[in-house]
């Protein structure tokens, strides 16, 4: 039997790790914000739910920002370019029922309070959790790593004073400033695991999701890694939906079917451990890029569990480069551990990858695509009766590529936002 609850909380802090990790220097940016963004939120007297929906938004604000680019110009305090990450930040949200009251913050999070702001709202027509993380947001980027903190802490009380009614919601700079004379305030967010150790069990953070809400949230993890390279803008829903696809033709019970696509969706989230730069990169890739590469299903296998899924459902998503004959990675397993949901995941991998355009060759047709999954079956690595079952499925695999590459084009990030 597979456990099933997910905390909500518990996965939006793991997915809030995992996004900020890849860009140099961030250093738990996103948790950071939360830390002082639920603080404040408490502080100004805001209700249980305005609190809980603060630190949710808080912890995720920047999902929007794929490229490690985008998010490093994010850190800079003036930046202006911000309106493509706040954008598709809410689309992504938007993809899970669960988040739906988050898009709006998401969406406002660097408005001004004066006003001039691409949706033309301005003061209290901005969310109210939104002007809290707006603020939190700057003094996060404020606060340097490299100095220690409540050395700091004059300086950046002044900066954010003289934003007050401008950038800045008045009550939320006198918050901050009430909030900003205690010590606590800022060592918290140096080590915001301890500041937020209690949110994730708050009534609307610990929901018992169905199996149903917790495929949508894996959807918008998917789609934030999938965002990071043109190449990849549907792999996750590829995989995802091949696998339960084969599922259902191999005899696994709906319920299953269902996991096992939620597992297929979150099988490369490891990838947001890899730089932008490996996974775009055109020719061949140097033995240490190629070892860079090879750790992301582990770090696939430490996202799942670290978000709260059952150890079954983390292995069904992080054995996919494994291989019948032991030789794959990262954990080196063999067919003594490789269950039909493990082998149903590394065919649908290595099938959804051949459809598609790499940066050095077009997406394959049905006839290569035989040959390169019997070749693999031949070497040992992957499995004969999934891979029958797929080319037996050929149509039904064919309609479904055309339905996904129809729902995506709304995920293929424009590359010329990012400057
Ligand atoms: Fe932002
Ligand atoms: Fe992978
Ligand atoms: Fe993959």
């Amino acid at each position: 039997m597979i456990r099933m609850e997910l905390n909500l909380g518990r996965f939006l802090l793991a997915l809030s790790t995992w996004l900020d990790w890849s860009a140099d220097g961030l250093n738990a940016h996103q948790r950071r914000v939360a830390c002082a963004s639920a603080a404040m939120a408490a502080h100004v007297g805001a209700d249980p739910a305005i609190v809980e929906r603060t630190f949710a938004a808080a912890v995720i604000h920047d999902l929007g920002a794929v490229k490690n680019a985008e998010r490093l110009d994010l850190q800079r305090f003036d930046v202006e370019h911000t309106l493509p990450h706040c954008l598709r930040g809410a689309q992504m949200v938007a993809e899970a029922s669960v988040l739906s009251g988050l898009g709006n913050i998401v969406l406002h999070h660097h408005d001004k309070w004066a006003g001039r702001n691409p949706g033309g709202v301005q003061g209290t027509e901005i969310p109210v959790e939104a002007r809290i993380i707006h603020v939190c947001d700057r003094v996060a980027v404020l606060s340097s790593p490299d100095s220690y903190i409540l050395t700091q802490r004059g300086e950046i009380v002044e900066r954010v004073k003289s934003l007050r009614g401008k950038a800045f919601d008045p009550d939320m700079v006198e918050a901050f400033q009430d909030l900003a004379a205690h010590e606590s305030f800022w060592l918290d967010m140096t080590m915001p695991e301890w500041g937020l150790e209690a949110l994730p069990d708050m009534p609307g953070l610990s929901v018992e999701l169905p199996a149903e809400g917790i495929r949508q949230l894996a959807g918008v993890a998917a789609y934030a890694v999938d965002a990071k390279s043109r190449f990849t803008y549907r792999h996750s829903h590829g995989v995802a939906g091949t696998s339960r696809m084969l599922g259902e033709i191999m005899g696994l019970a709906a319920e299953r079917c269902l996991l096992l696509e939620t597992s297929g969706l979150l099988h490369d989230i490891g990838k947001l451990t890899v730089p932008d730069q490996i996974l775009e990169k055109e020719g061949p890739l140097t033995p240490d890029e190629i070892s860079i590469i090879r750790g992301h299903t582990y770090y696939t296998y430490w996202f799942l569990v670290d978000a709260g899924f059952d150890v079954a459902m983390a292995e069904w998503a992080a054995f996919h480069h494994e291989r019948l004959d032991g030789r794959g990675y990262p954990f080196g397993v063999d067919d003594s551990r490789l269950d039909l949901e493990h082998r149903i995941i590394a065919v649908a991998d290595i099938y959804t990858a051949l459809r598609e355009d790499r940066p050095y060759r077009p997406g394959m047709p049905w006839p290569e695509i035989e040959k390169v999954l019997w070749s693999q079956v031949k070497s040992g690595a992957i499995d004969g009766d999934v891979v029958t079952a797929l080319l037996n499925a050929k149509p039904e695999a064919d309609r479904r590529w055309e339905e996904l590459t129809l729902a995506s084009a709304a995920r293929l990030v424009d590359e010329g936002e990012e400057q």
